[in-house]
């Protein structure tokens, strides 16, 4: 049974890999047994994930990379291609918000997020499946959406756009790509201590709300988004697209404790 959660002889391509939860994913995925190749833009940071990755005796690629310049997603996925001799795991994982009251962001603001969080996974994607479809293998894509897909918090409104439309875009290309093997599925983090949250988990105050609305009363980790992403790359999910897997301790799941 393990064989089917191994990895093994596989590529995996994680935006965002150098970090946070997508480092978190690439460290499952290579202790797992698969490949690496990271995409993110400091170059430092790639370096050090590197450098931890290779610790697990996999190869590792790094590529500095925006992927905002969406234009040049097809020419950066061609590259790595060429260097790897292919990826079989799509991790897209790079995300960023801009926040603000919905009446007063710009459409800078609303554009720098749908481009990075929507359109850039969108053509990705694509040459992703290209790929796949003309080598004539089979493939998994495993998007990162968040609690957002579902529900909203205020002064957010295009990263819940975006991420809403995550959701139904992995159901849309799940249905579109089964035909060649491809299963597309998200995962949906609750809270994660990350960069990315560290004035959350610097508050004692959202501490507190935290604990009292999430049922495991705990942050998550990105180890706990890593095991999740282990199983939607591997074997073991074949027969799994189109599914959007909430990795947050149940907080979707409640209105909060009843004890009135
Ligand atoms: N943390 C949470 O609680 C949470 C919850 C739900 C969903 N998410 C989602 O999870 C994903 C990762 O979040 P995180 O918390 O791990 O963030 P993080 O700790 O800030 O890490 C972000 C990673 O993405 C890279 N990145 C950012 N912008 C990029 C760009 N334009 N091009 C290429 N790489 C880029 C960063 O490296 P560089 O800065 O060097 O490019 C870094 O490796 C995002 O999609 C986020 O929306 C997070």
């Amino acid at each position: 049974m393990t064989e089917k959660f191994r990895l093994d002889n596989h590529i995996s391509l994680v935006t965002g890999g150098s970090k946070g939860i997508g480092f978190g994913i690439a460290k499952a995925l290579a202790e797992a047994g698969a490949d690496i190749v990271l995409v993110a833009r400091n170059e430092k940071d790639l370096e050090q994930a590197q450098d931890k990755l290779t610790q697990t005796g996999r190869r590792i690629w790094t590529y500095s990379f925006d992927m905002s310049n969406v234009e040049k997603i097809d020419g950066m996925f061609a590259g790595i291609v060429k260097d790897t001799e292919g990826v079989d795991i799509l991790v897209n994982n790079a995300g960023g918000t801009r926040r603000g009251p919905a009446e007063s962001l710009s459409t800078d603001d609303w554009n720098f997020v749908i481009n990075l969080n929507m359109t850039a996974v969108f053509a990705l994607c694509q040459a992703f499946v290209k790929e796949r479809i003309k080598s004539g293998k089979k493939g998994k894509i495993i998007n990162i959406a968040s609690l957002m897909s579902e529900t909203v918090r205020e002064d957010n409104a295009p990263y819940a756009a975006s991420k809403g439309g995550i959701r139904q875009l992995t159901k849309a290309l799940a249905v579109d790509w089964a035909k060649y093997q491809i299963n597309v599925n998200a995962i949906g983090p609750g809270f994660i201590q990350t960069d990315l949250t560290r004035a959350l988990w610097e508050n004692e105050e959202f501490n507190k709300w935290l604990a009292w609305k999430t049922p495991w009363g705990r942050w998550g980790s990105p180890e706990d988004l890593g095991n999740a992403a282990v199983y939607l790359a591997a074997p073991a999910s074949d027969f799994v697209t189109g599914h959007i897997l909430y990795v947050d301790g149940g907080l979707l799941s409640t209105f909060g404790p009843s004890s009135w």
